[in-house]
């Protein structure tokens, strides 16, 4: 009896699969309107506190980075008879490596695609970022200037004119800072003293992390102003990855981490040892464990499987 129970119900649960098979086939061959997720390019993929150093330099600028759940990028800008180029040095420039096509056109894309237009989202005040996982968390964007720095800057800001019309750019403004799908950052020459000056602000400011409680830059760090704290990790720490890390390289990821924290400024050790592996992993355990908040990368799976 048992046996032929067995005999009969092996050959039911197997159609019962092949059933079910066929008709997701079936469904999927017909591209039924179920199957779409409207917001699915960035499906499953977790943000992750990860900088993407150097990012124009990947196959593909930005997408990439997003594939593996970045959150922050960073494009170096060149201002050239009025257009914005991005790349590491002169010699890498193209015309058509721009700021628009590389960064802003695909945000644009990418952004439109998590924020579609219809009666269920009339009522939605905030827009979804770019992680369809985490909608809220902003992609950080580095702006680079490798030319003058106050000649460029209003450039850019009309660079970013589109993100800015669609409500896309987190923005200081009346006191009230407001998150929104994109945090601009300047770094490089990126003009203090203008970023400081703009109202409504939508760019913000690299602060120097090692510099957060020097008085002489007349400057109070907070995140309206400063969402971030950068520093060169060989000369504001310098330890190699391998062997015993000094006690004063130690205590000094310590202090410059509690400076941004008091303010509540993330941190950034950029130019950490690449070479041999276990020591980057080392100096990436060691931040992490300190607190640094903004892992800084060049090899973003590497950084996305720590
Ligand atoms: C910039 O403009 C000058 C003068 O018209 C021209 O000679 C030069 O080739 C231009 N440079 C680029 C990168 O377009
Ligand atoms: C690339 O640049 C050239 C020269 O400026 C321009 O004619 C062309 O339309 C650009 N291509 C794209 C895809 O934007
Ligand atoms: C800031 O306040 C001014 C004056 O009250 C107002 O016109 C403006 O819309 C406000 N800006 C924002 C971004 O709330
Ligand atoms: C200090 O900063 C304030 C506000 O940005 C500015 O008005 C002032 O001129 C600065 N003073 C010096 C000495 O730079
Ligand atoms: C610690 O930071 C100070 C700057 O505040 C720097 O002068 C010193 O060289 C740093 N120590 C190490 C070991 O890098």
């Amino acid at each position: 009896m048992l046996h032929l129970l067995l005999a009969s119900a092996l050959p039911l649960l197997a159609a019962g699969k092949a059933t079910i098979d066929a008709q997701i086939a079936a469904l999927e061959a017909a591209n039924s309107p179920l199957l779409a997720y409207p917001s699915q390019l960035t499906q499953n993929i977790v943000p992750k506190p990860i900088h993407s150093h150097n990012d124009y330099w990947r196959d593909v600028p930005l997408l990439e980075a997003l594939s593996f759940g970045v959150a922050s990028v960073e494009a170096d800008v060149f201002l050239i008879n009025g257009t914005l180029f991005v790349g590491h040095e002169e010699a890498a420039l193209t015309p058509n490596r721009t700021l628009d096509l590389l960064y802003i056109q695909p945000l644009l894309k990418v952004l439109g695609e998590q924020n579609p237009q219809n009666v269920f989202t009339v009522g939605q005040t905030t827009p979804n970022g770019v992680f369809d996982t985490s909608s809220g968390t902003p992609l950080q964007l580095l702006i680079d200037i490798k030319t003058d720095g106050v000649e460029a800057l209003p450039v850019i800001l009309q660079a970013f004119d589109p993100l800015r019309k669609a409500g896309y750019l987190t923005t200081f403004a009346n006191g009230t800072l407001t998150e929104s799908a994109v945090t601009v950052v300047g770094t490089g020459n990126s003009p203090l003293e203008q970023v400081k000056a703009l109202e409504p602000r939508d760019y913000f400011f690299d602060a120097p992390l090692t510099q957060l409680t020097d008085p002489s830059l007349n400057t109070t760090w907070d995140p309206t102003l400063a969402p971030i704290a950068s520093t060169d990790y060989e000369s504001a720490v310098g330890w190699s990855g391998i062997g015993t890390i000094p006690a004063d390289a130690l205590s000094n990821i310590t202090r410059f981490v509690a400076d941004a924290d008091a303010r509540g400024i993330k941190s950034r050790f950029w130019d950490t040892p690449g070479w041999p592996i276990r020591a980057r992993t080392a100096v990436w355990q060691t931040l992490l464990e300190n607190g640094a908040f903004w892992l800084n990368a060049d090899d973003l799976e590497a950084a996305a499987n720590f």
